[in-house]
């Protein structure tokens, strides 16, 4: 469709400027302007011609006669003006074969945009914060961020995946203070990161408890300046003990590490993701003090009650925090340190940042501040924002334990396909192997099908349900197209036989697949995909009931159909890849 899109407009665009003296519209404007009608009665293409009528001093009516007189292109069957609107309608036939003939030939790189060679993106995703629970919350970060990559990766751009992890801060001053309390070296062994998140929110609570006890008799506006801790002076001591080099802290936090990757690692593994770089946080401690010096030395920062900030009233945000008063970094000093890493390393051409839209200050902070320190890459950074997560109603709280994580809610996903499929796959190493790629998928794609931006209420009847718009039912439909092939095996092509409706439909959903990718890497929007596989699996699912395949008569139609079949299998194994779901060919 783009390619008879872009077609279209160009010969508008210069119909226009032959027509309309001294009146120029480029062909990008007129693609922009040309819808495609929500009503298949109406057309397969559109031009409304109410905003031309200001530019061209004629009537919407008269603009459209005009332009139809002149519109010659064969793909279309029809030229008609209807109201104000210049209707095209296509040559079915004709255009199925070139869009499948289109499909079967580029293969897996039908829909690429091809526009990322020779440059390079850098993603931050995912990026959990050990010792604190890997919880649904980050989801987003995740699925968004490798879709993002992977779309990237698919319009030819050469891309660096980057966990950033947060493996330091004042939180394992508390969990080596908790460790040396009550810890248990076999029960962290066996427990991971779960015995980790126990330690370090029971240190929190009787952090919270030692400081409420410390204030109890006090008038309430007094409390907040007078709360004090023995347990929370520890904590801190730890931490200092740890910036400086303490051998035996040095080993704890590296073992703390490496415990909660070890279990990250399963998470990704179940959702088919790798990363190129794991630098965390703690990797830019040395490389914070140059960065911290340029500041200073082209006077930007300024001291304000002994902390070191850069003010940014001037751009209406919130002054930015570089310095505590004890000298100790903060979470920007960090990301600037990292960002001027990464572009020494990768040189890259874009920086995307996926976290919550609650940072979206800490990034538009620190990207300004890079553009003040003179920066000439300091608009190759993108933060890309998303919503909240909740399920069932349930909220989180990262502090009290109260979290729903990630790692349990696929297990459960996983679990309730299990109990669905059993009864169809008795061997148990199948069925799981099925239920895991389809209880992950199915979160997957629930969470992939709102917009980025939206608040999200998680129910899982709904993300595991067969007939509503999931992501079992796209997998279904995916492993259909993979039965029919199978039983079809012989050689198909597309022919000449003439083609019926629910045909026409599909190839018009499958030629719209490269703008839907294009949209999505220009947006950062990934549930442009997903809404994209509604699409493609309602096109298939009403052609496969209306139209015989296997057991058509007409051995050409037959033919067509066959591939037809092939081209939707093809585009929708990509499609479904590039949102991070896996494509098993039965289910
Ligand atoms: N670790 C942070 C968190 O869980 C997210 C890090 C995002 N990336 C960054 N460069 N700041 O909130």
């Amino acid at each position: 469709m783009l390619i008879l899109k872009k077609k279209t407009a160009k010969i508008i665009a210069d119909l226009i400027a032959g027509n309309f003296p001294g009146c120029t519209l480029t062909e990008d404007e007129v693609f922009g302007m040309l819808e495609y009608p929500p009503d298949a009665k109406m057309g397969d293409l559109a031009l409304p011609c109410f905003r031309l009528s200001k530019t061209l001093h004629r009537s919407p009516m008269d603009i459209a006669k005009i332009l139809a007189d002149g519109i010659r292109i064969d793909e279309f069957s029809s030229v008609d003006v209807a109201g104000g609107y210049l209707n095209f309608r296509i040559d079915g036939t004709a255009f199925a074969h070139r869009v499948v003939g289109d499909v079967l030939e580029k293969g897996d790189k039908y829909g690429s945009p091809m526009n990322g060679e020779g440059k390079t993106v850098v993603l931050d995703y995912s990026s959990p914060n050990v010792a604190k629970p890997f919880h649904i919350g980050h989801l987003g970060t995740t699925v968004i961020g490798h879709s993002l990559k992977l779309l990237h990766e698919f319009a030819g751009y050469k891309c660096v995946g980057i966990n950033y992890l947060g493996d330091w801060g004042t939180q394992f001053g508390k969990l080596i203070v908790a460790y040396k309390l009550w810890g248990d070296k076999e029960k962290v062994e066996k427990g991971g990161v779960d015995e980790l998140v126990a330690l370090y929110v029971r240190i929190n609570n009787e952090i919270k408890a030692e400081e409420d006890a410390s204030v109890a008799g006090l008038p309430e506006e007094e409390k907040a300046h007078n709360k004090k801790s023995a347990l929370g002076d520890a904590a801190r001591a730890e931490f200092a003990k740890l910036e400086h080099n303490d051998p035996e802290n040095i080993e704890l936090w590296k073992w703390f590490v490496s415990v909660s990757l070890e279990e990250y690692q399963k998470t990704y593994k179940l959702l088919g993701i790798s990363f190129d770089s794991y630098k965390g946080e703690s990797f830019y401690t040395d490389k914070m003090p140059a960065q911290v010096q340029k500041l200073r030395d082209m006077g930007i920062l300024e001291i304000d009650d002994g902390a070191s900030i850069v003010n940014l009233d001037k751009y209406n945000m919130p002054v930015c925090l570089i310095l505590k008063r004890d000298g100790t970094t903060l979470y920007p000093t960090r990301d600037i340190a990292a960002a001027v890493y990464r572009q020494q390393t990768y040189k890259f051409d874009k920086a995307i940042y996926v976290t919550s839209a609650a940072q979206s200050l800490h990034f538009a902070q620190w990207f300004k501040v890079v553009e003040l320190m003179g920066y000439d890459w300091f608009d190759k950074l993108v933060h890309v924002p998303y919503g909240t997560v909740s399920i069932n109603g349930a909220k989180l709280a990262t502090r009290t334990g109260n979290v729903i994580l990630l790692k349990d809610l696929f297990a459960e996903a996983i679990s309730r396909v299990y109990d669905i499929t059993k009864e169809k796959h008795p061997d148990p190493a199948e069925c799981q192997s099925i239920a895991e790629k389809v209880g992950v998928g199915a979160i997957i794609f629930y969470y992939l099908s709102n917009n980025r931006m939206r608040d999200i209420n998680f129910m899982m009847e709904d993300a595991l349900s067969f007939d509503g718009n999931t992501g079992p039912y796209a997998q279904y439909t995916y492993a259909r197209t993979c039965s029919v092939l199978e039983k079809a095996g012989a050689s198909y092509e597309m022919t000449d036989a003439p083609l019926a409706q629910p045909e026409f439909e599909l190839a018009k959903v499958l030629s719209r697949f490269p703008e839907r990718i294009e949209d999505a890497i220009e947006q950062y929007e990934p549930s442009l995909v997903t809404r994209y596989i509604l699409d493609l699996c309602a096109a298939y699912n009403g052609f496969y009931h209306d139209c015989k395949i296997l057991t058509c008569e007409d051995e050409k139609l037959k033919s067509s159909r066959i591939a037809l079949t092939a081209a939707t299998s093809r585009v929708l194994k990509t499609a479904l890849t590039l949102i991070c779901m896996q494509t098993p060919e039965k289910i």
